[in-house]
């Protein structure tokens, strides 16, 4: 869910719409404001997108008011209808409240609340959490903030909110336990986000709370951050935001996916630089040299992650393996932390997560530590949580991902990956040097080839016209290029509501063989490379089926174009660096047909950018 607030001069209205649509990754169930005018409170809310927020706010409040708190849901709680979503109100009518998360004993403080006469209108956990604050604050006569933080350690469960009274309408509270939370500081004004994108336009000083911190903002007094546990007061740290306008508006694309697969040779080249030293045949990631013999001592690499940043844990597996001979596992972290996993104090283990906000990569990392493990992230987003609870890291320099469906963090993390396993590989000796300056110099290439990949626009639409009904498609592909089959058919389930399946090609025959017959699109990765002549077996074999055939091939490749159906070509590079090309011509086949299926590309239905529930 996403959560935008506002206290100061401005109309809080125009700001809090504007904030949540640019938040809308973060969930899009439902969305809702409330605004104080002065005299009344005011609020709208409706099952459906920000946009559908606007326009029935416009017919049922009258808009004005400089304090006011919004919000877009990703349900967790209650399905997502007009009531359940946020804000949601005291039973006083004084208490507002957006949240995000989920309060995990809610049954028993509601009882509770129930047998002292709240009423309750929906099914939420917030509702819950709204009235119990209530019935601190009245019970002990408590001003606002101290009502909240008694609360709140009566809670069990994550959290980031923010919640004003109609009755001192100069301060708002808010406060974060497992879901992100930054307030921009003004002058004289005061804003609060789910991260810093709805007020980059106002302020450049943000402060980001802490796990735990709870803050007090107020017109008349200064900020203050406490600790919700203790009281103890912390000393505001203020940031200095490096994000501009136009890295998240669409800079004249249709859609943010597309621009977001169109900046990929920039952000895989601002992700190396300053990192690779292709002519000197240095790679300096400071994360990686302060803790190189922690690397070195690894008796084994443990990468945890969710979704695509999961496929780009297992293209490093075989990075990894291949060139440092240190054995890696890779796991979902929903996986790992739920099953007593094997943790060694020599494991290294890297979590991958674009957001740095995903609930089970986050508490998949307490655990590792918890057991002794180095914790090395790789991370898209600066100060994100992730970030934050690992020994150390590497950001991939992507930039913001709006798009749910994740294209640029992908072929970013996988720059990363492909880095540290190399600069271990020349640190522990397991690759030649002259196979380690071949590998830094193609890696330089690589945003160039990329370019070229995106040459493949046109062929991939025109693929797309022909197969956007296909109720069912098939992804194939081999060593390195295998996770990128799994990525491929993520990427059209995701956006075009196509059930895709990715398989390794050769297991194709031990099952998914079955379904293959004349109405079946089997995309077959099978770049000039290592296995080239197993998969171009794979390709007859499906031919031979009847399967229709859609090959992504090392450009000039004359064997398999004359058994594919269609064919789209992307530049030579080496094996190991070839899923950073071949995934390209895939996010653009899925873009498309998406679009031709009249899907909502960038918000895909039930999906959120940003899980930070378990
Ligand atoms: C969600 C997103 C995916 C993403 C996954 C992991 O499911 O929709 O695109 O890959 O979370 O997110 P992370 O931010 O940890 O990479």
């Amino acid at each position: 869910c996403g959560i935008v607030g506002y206290i100061g001069h401005r109309e809080a209205y125009p700001l809090i719409i504007k904030g949540l649509k640019r938040l809308e990754y973060r969930g899009y169930d439902s969305a809702g404001v409330v605004l104080f005018d002065g005299k009344d409170l005011k609020l709208s809310k409706t099952k459906g997108k920000v946009s559908d927020l606007e326009e029935r706010a416009e017919k049922e409040i009258t808009l004005n008011g400089n304090i006011g708190i919004g919000h877009t849901r990703w349900a967790t709680h209650g399905v997502p209808n007009d009531v359940n979503s946020h804000p949601h109100v005291s039973n006083s009518g004084n208490l507002v409240i957006v949240h995000n998360g989920i309060i995990e004993n809610y049954e028993p403080l509601k009882k509770e609340l129930i047998k002292r006469g709240y009423v309750f209108h929906s099914d939420t956990d917030t509702e819950v959490l709204v009235n119990l604050i209530e019935e601190v604050k009245k019970k002990d006569n408590l001003k606002l903030g101290k009502a909240v933080q008694v609360a709140l350690n009566q809670v069990v469960g994550a959290y980031a909110i923010a919640v004003f009274d109609r009755e001192r309408p100069t301060e708002i509270i808010a406060a974060r336990l497992g879901s992100p939370l930054a307030i921009g500081v003004g002058e004289k004004e005061f804003f609060i986000a789910s991260d810093a994108s709805p007020f980059i336009e106002y302020t450049s000083n943000a402060i980001y709370l802490d796990d735990e911190e709870m803050a007090i903002i107020r017109l008349d007094k200064p900020l203050k951050v406490r600790k919700i546990k203790d009281d103890s007061l912390v000393d505001p740290y203020i940031q200095e935001l490096q994000m501009n306008l136009e890295q998240i508006e669409k800079n004249g694309y249709d859609h943010f996916m597309l621009k977001e697969i169109y900046e990929q040779p920039n952000v895989i080249k601002d992700t190396y630089r300053g990192r690779l030293h292709a002519n000197e045949g240095i790679i300096k990631m400071a994360g990686v040299e302060d803790n190189l013999q922690k690397f070195l001592n690894a008796e084994r690499i443990l990468i945890i992650a969710c979704g695509t940043s999961w496929h780009a844990g297992l293209v490093a597996e075989y990075i990894l393996e291949e060139f440092t001979r240190i054995p890696v596992e890779v796991e979902y972290a929903s996986e790992f932390r739920y099953r007593n996993p094997i943790i060694r104090p020599n494991d290294v283990v890297i979590a991958i997560s674009q957001s740095g906000e995903t609930a089970d990569t986050l508490a998949a990392i307490k655990l590792a530590k918890e057991h002794g493990a180095f914790v090395f992230g790789v991370c898209n987003v600066v100060g994100s949580s992730i970030s934050r609870e690992t020994h150390a890291g590497a950001y991939t320099h992507a930039g913001p991902e709006i798009g749910v469906a994740s294209t640029k963090a992908f072929t970013t993390q996988i720059t990363v990956l492909t880095l540290i396993a190399l600069r271990l590989a020349q640190a522990k000796g397991t690759m030649s040097k002259s196979d380690f300056h071949r590998h830094l110099q193609e890696l330089e290439l690589i945003p160039a080839k990329v370019q070229e990949a995106l040459q493949t626009n046109e062929v991939a639409k025109a693929i797309a016209a022909v197969y956007k009904d296909a109720p069912n498609c098939l992804y194939l592909g081999r060593g390195y290029n295998f996770p990128v089959a799994l990525e491929g058919a993520l990427k059209l389930k995701e956006i075009s509501y196509i059930h895709a399946e990715g398989y390794p090609a050769a297991e194709m025959k031990h099952g998914p063989i079955a379904l293959i017959d004349e109405q079946m699109p089997v995309v077959v990765i099978a770049p000039k490379q290592e296995h080239y002549d197993k998969v171009v077996s794979n390709i007859q074999e499906i031919k031979s089926r009847s399967g229709k055939i859609i090959a992504v091939v090392t450009q000039g490749d004359e064997q398999v174009k004359a058994l594919a159906d269609h064919v789209i070509e992307v530049p030579y590079t080496i094996d190991a660096l070839s899923p950073l090309l071949t995934t390209i011509p895939l996010q653009l086949l899925s873009y498309h047909i998406a679009v031709m299926r009249n899907c909502n590309v960038d918000q895909p239905r039930n999906l959120a950018k940003s899980v930070t529930v378990e």
